[in-house]
């Protein structure tokens, strides 16, 4: 059966001087959700926005936004990005004091809760809580950059744990991010992902939308 394939373009890659147009494109584009990329230069190399630019955007898009925070002692800010307007918050487990307790919250604030694993972080931090998250973000890169490399020892990862998924009949989405084009996206999706981020490859050559078409189709 062909599995539905999701494409949630990040706009780290897009023009940040037009963020209302940026999200107005998305609207009528076959992109499933909004990639949100979260930075805040101590969890990883690099500063993006937070809450309240978040909060601006939202109200143009028609999409969900998917909130990837990479930010340290992430706990104390759940509550400001979900009253910002994400509709699934992703953390890092090695940013949480508690990554169940971080999970409760953020069901509890009614958001999508994912988990993210860095390349270097193995599937044993996730494994207790599979069966409480909605969303696995599997890093195929070291998260900082839009532009890098993909990494296909991870496809691994994403092997085993959609098997799990699959076997335990859990409704588990698995989305793989960093360095996907047409190419890497057939080895993830033959892995098992089922939600693809996207940065550099949405937004080449000014054909967002057939970027987009052609991530889906692939
Ligand atoms: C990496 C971010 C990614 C990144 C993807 O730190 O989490 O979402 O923007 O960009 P590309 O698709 O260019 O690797
Ligand atoms: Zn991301």
């Amino acid at each position: 059966m062909k599995k539905n394939i999701k494409i949630a373009p990040s706009i780290l890659s897009a023009d940040f001087a037009n963020l209302e147009k940026e999200i107005s494109i998305l609207n009528n584009s076959e992109a499933d959700y909004v990639h949100v990329d979260v930075m805040d230069g101590h969890f990883v190399n690099n500063l993006t926005f937070g809450p309240p630019v978040i909060e601006k955007i939202r109200k143009y898009s028609k999409k969900p936004f998917d909130v990837h925070l990479m930010i340290k002692s992430v706990d104390q800010y759940l509550e400001s990005y979900s009253k910002a307007g994400a509709d699934i918050i992703t953390i890092h487990p090695e940013t949480t004091n508690n990554l169940d307790n971080a999970i409760s919250k953020i069901k509890s604030l009614g958001k999508r809760v994912g988990v993210s694993l860095n390349p270097d972080v193995s599937i044993d931090k996730v494994l207790p809580v599979i069966n409480k998250i909605d969303l696995l973000l599997i890093m195929s890169v070291y998260p900082g950059f839009a532009g890098q490399k993909f990494i296909p020892d991870v496809l691994k990862k994403v092997k085993i744990l959609s098997e799990k998924i699959n076997n335990e009949n859990l409704n588990v989405e698995i989305e793989i991010d960093g360095g996907i084009n047409i190419d890497t996206a057939k080895l993830a999706k033959k892995a098992g992902a089922n939600v693809l981020v996207a940065g550099t490859a949405v937004y080449s050559e000014n054909k967002v939308l057939e970027n987009i078409k052609l991530l889906k189709n692939c």
